[in-house]
């Protein structure tokens, strides 16, 4: 099993093709992010935004991220994935903890998300954190297989 010890921190540019690895990984299980296979993981990496990214990070290796992409309307925009052998070990929390410090920094009064409205551990986490939801978006996201996804729209005020 790997180690349990792991630290959150701002991502750095050496971050750009493990955090596109991974989110390759991610986008493999077709389940929690919007993006499936394939991933051009030299692109991704790439044009990855680094500016308000958080990386969770076990001995060397990237095993969650979380970015807040800030608006000029004073929210932020979150995304964020952990790796998939790390999940259930409070990472996710740990990078949703960082965000929500990061943002209250930076002088945002609100962070939003989207999430696929079957994504129970996902909506958990963020209601852990006070995210209440706000709406949901009805059969908004064509899937590769066709299907038609909800997506519940999150937030939390600051
Ligand atoms: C959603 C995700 C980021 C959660 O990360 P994580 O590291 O597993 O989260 P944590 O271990 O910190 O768990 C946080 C809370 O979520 C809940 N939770 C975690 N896994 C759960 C599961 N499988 N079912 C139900 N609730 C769960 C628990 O309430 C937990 O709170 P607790 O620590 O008080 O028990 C992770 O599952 C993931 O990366 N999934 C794939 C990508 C994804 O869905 N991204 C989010 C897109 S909106």
């Amino acid at each position: 099993m790997a180690e349990a010890t792991f630290a959150i921190r701002p991502a750095r540019d050496e971050d750009r093709v493990p955090l596109a690895v991974l989110y390759a990984a991610v986008a493999e299980e077709r389940d929690g992010i919007g993006a499936e296979p394939p991933v051009d993981v030299d692109a991704r990496a790439a044009s990855w935004q680094l500016d308000g990214a958080l990386v969770a990070v076990a001995r060397d290796d990237i095993i969650g991220s979380l970015r807040v992409e800030q608006t000029p309307f004073g929210f932020g925009d979150i995304g964020m994935m952990v790796a998939r052998e790390w999940r259930g070990r409070g990472v996710g929390s740990a990078l949703v903890a960082g965000a929500i410090e990061w943002a209250r920094q930076h002088g945002l009064h609100k962070l939003s998300l989207s999430v696929f409205a079957h994504n129970t551990a996902a909506i958990a986490l963020y209601h852990k954190f006070g995210f209440v939801e706000e709406g949901r978006r009805v059969k908004h996201y064509r899937r590769a297989n066709g299907e038609l996804w909800d997506a519940l729209e999150m937030g939390l005020l600051l």
